[in-house]
């Protein structure tokens, strides 16, 4: 009989998380044997958004996710590669639009990228445009 292949855990994190919090991820991480981390998840901050007060209010609470969290997605992913000494695998997610977004995703220490809004705004073309800036 086949041995049942292990699946791999990753634990997905807030791109809202301060220094301390990401200190105490990779400690996780460590104690746990997690296989990785997937930097990030949607935001709860309306932070530097055009819409007014009003707007928002209207809208309500909910994840959000694109290029309004693009650098706060890098910014966790390059203080986990750089603290944690590469210790642990990172998919880099959060606001890639474009090859150049997938590039800095990778420069901040991403091992792999993940798309959810880039593809439903930018349609699957993206996907050969990443792969094309990849190659190059
Ligand atoms: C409508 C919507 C639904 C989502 N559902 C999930 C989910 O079920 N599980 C999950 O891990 N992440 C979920 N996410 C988070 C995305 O996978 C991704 O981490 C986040 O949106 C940031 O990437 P992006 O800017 O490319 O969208 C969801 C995001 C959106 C916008």
């Amino acid at each position: 009989m086949l041995e049942p292949t292990q699946k791999p855990i990753l634990l997905k994190i807030a791109p809202d998380l301060n220094n301390n919090q990401l200190d105490e991820i990779i400690e996780i991480v460590a104690e746990t044997k997690i296989d990785g981390i997937i930097a990030s998840n949607t935001s709860t901050s309306r932070s530097g958004l055009k819409a007014s007060k009003k707007q928002l209010q209207e809208i309500g609470n909910g994840g959000l996710s694109g290029l309004p969290i693009k650098e706060k997605s890098t910014r966790v992913i390059k203080y986990l590669k750089d603290t944690s000494n590469k210790a642990f695998p990172i998919i880099g997610v959060g606001g890639i639009h474009s090859a150049e977004d997938a590039l800095e995703k990778i420069e901040a220490g991403a091992d792999l990228v993940q798309i959810y809004t880039g593809f439903i705004y930018e349609g699957p073309g993206l996907i050969k445009q990443i792969n094309k800036a990849l190659l190059k």
